[in-house]
């Protein structure tokens, strides 16, 4: 009997601040049938590691392990190399540059993965390297709400400098919206970079004083309520966010507006992410859609990675390079 393969993976065992991340060694896992293993060679930390990790809000237990996580290792973005067909797989073949997300089961903050064949992944377009190809967690967010919108609508998003935010501007541009984008000071030349067609610096103008109605308002970083940007909708207008609000009342407003019929406050939850990373890698193709990187660390480093994603201040994506 041979000894089995292995590879270093990030493991946590119990919920709660990135120390209890640790590099360990574990066997490298084995594609069932219909499974690929991929080789991974860049993933990221992003706002939905940093939340599992924790545990929050609370109630996110129920999918992840009421008392403790039931994934021991998480990451949801991965770029990487096919290294091993499970049976019946023929849609890759060992040796594909591949990228693309592990909404439930996690799982790329380590050398090797293995993902069904038909799951959230497609073919690194062109020559983009590994790590401008995590791009799926940011985006996928995004897609639900700016899903939303049609050719020629008007929208607002607030927060567009970060992960959701730079996806959601380029996702609406991408369905013919006409985008106006809040953000800081710093960010103004990348709002205008990645397409907004107006930008609002929230640092020094009341963004809600601004004498326009729009479609659809986005908070894409969970800092404003539908109070306080209401008049910026227009008759059909609605408010979406990525937060639960403060109070949660994004949730009670949306379940409200649910009952009354109009729907005018959402917290959509993306779905159906193997098409939307099929999506995704379309639009790369055709230069309609790029990463924003903020940041780069080793896998070594990553418990740094997560005490600065903690922060809420990165730009974009942060970047885990696995050698
Ligand atoms: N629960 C979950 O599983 C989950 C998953 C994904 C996302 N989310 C939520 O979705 C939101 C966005 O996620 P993300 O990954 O896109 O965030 P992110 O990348 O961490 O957003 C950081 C950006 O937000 C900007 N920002 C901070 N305060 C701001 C303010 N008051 N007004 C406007 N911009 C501000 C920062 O720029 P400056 O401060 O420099 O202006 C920075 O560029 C977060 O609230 C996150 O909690 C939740």
């Amino acid at each position: 009997m041979t000894d089995a393969a292995m590879m270093k993976a990030v493991i946590f065992r119990r919920y709660g601040p990135p120390q209890r991340l640790s590099l360990q060694e574990v066997p490298v896992p084995r594609p069932a049938p219909g499974e690929i293993l991929v080789r991974v060679r860049a993933t990221t930390v992003n706002r939905t590691d940093t939340a599992t990790l924790r545990a929050h809000p609370f109630f996110a237990r129920a999918m992840t392990g009421l008392l403790r996580p039931r994934m021991q290792t998480l990451g949801m973005d991965f770029a990487g190399i096919v290294d091993g067909l499970g049976d019946g797989v023929t849609a890759f073949q060992s040796g594909d540059r591949v990228f693309g997300l592990l909404p439930e089961r996690f799982g790329a903050h380590a050398e090797y993965l293995c993902l069904p064949a038909d799951g959230a992944l497609a073919h690194i377009p062109g020559d983009l390297r590994f790590d401008e190809a995590v791009v799926g967690e940011g985006a996928w967010y995004a897609s639900s709400t700016t899903g939303l919108l049609s050719e020629g609508q008007r929208c607002l998003i607030y927060g567009a400098s970060g992960a959701i935010g730079t996806a959601a501007v380029q996702l609406a541009k991408s369905r013919g919206a006409e985008v106006t984008a809040v953000v800081g000071m710093r960010h103004l030349d990348l709002a205008k970079r990645l397409g907004a067609d107006r930008i609002i610096n929230y640092e020094d103008e009341g963004f809600t004083s601004i004498a326009e109605t729009f479609d659809l308002v986005f908070d894409a970083v969970g800092k404003i309520s539908w109070f306080t940007c209401r008049r910026l909708l227009n008759q059909n207008g609605i408010f979406a966010a990525t937060d639960l609000g403060p109070y949660w009342s994004n949730i009670l407003l949306g379940i409200w507006f649910g009952i009354t019929g109009s729907r005018r406050v959402r917290v959509p939850y993306p779905e159906n992410a193997p098409e939307f990373v099929r999506y995704l890698a379309e639009l790369m193709a055709e230069g309609r859609f790029r990463g924003v990187f903020d940041s780069s660390y080793p896998l070594e480093d990553i418990v740094e990675a997560f005490r600065f994603v903690e922060t809420g201040q990165k730009t974009g994506i942060v970047v885990i390079n696995v050698q």
